[in-house]
């Protein structure tokens, strides 16, 4: 793991640490990046972008970007994970589904979640700033792992 400012890990660590949780390592998501990478690194841009700033829900932001792509499956094989529907558009809203059932997440994430592939997903625009982060730092995020081709730290 990256080094990681010791309040982030504090916040993160009693989710990644658990087996649940550790599930996401072997799904790989964009280029090398498995989603626990995927997962981790925007949750860190998302704290490093609003831990000095007043008026950010900085507990659910982390979580919302921890949670985000929850999904539980390999969206490249869509003969082993028949999903109904586009990936693109229903794994927001299976992600905040897995995470109520393995987490409880609270309604606050659930809402940051639900939007983060805006504008792809036009009817779940960001309600929120943490929401409008969420998604900004998710692009920016994958945009690197897809064209990145050495897989990074
Ligand atoms: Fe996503
Ligand atoms: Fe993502």
């Amino acid at each position: 793991m990256k080094k990681y400012e010791q309040d982030f890990i504090e916040k993160i660590n009693y989710i990644v640490n658990t087996d649940k949780y550790q599930r996401l390592k072997v799904f790989i998501h964009h280029g090398k990046t498995s989603i626990y990478e995927h997962s981790l690194d925007v949750a860190y841009h998302c704290y490093e972008y609003a831990k000095n700033k007043k008026n950010y829900n900085l507990d659910d932001l982390v979580l919302a970007a921890l949670f985000h792509d929850y999904y539980l499956y390999d969206w490249h094989d869509k003969k082993k994970y028949n999903r109904k529907g586009l990936h693109g558009f229903t794994h927001p809203k299976t992600s905040v589904l897995n995470a109520i059932r393995d987490f409880n997440i609270n309604k606050n994430v659930q809402k940051i979640m639900i939007s983060h592939m805006f504008p792809l997903t036009l009817f779940h625009i960001p309600t929120s700033k943490e929401g409008w982060i969420l998604s900004f730092f998710d692009k920016k995020c994958a945009l690197k792992e897809t064209f990145c081709k050495k897989k990074y730290n």
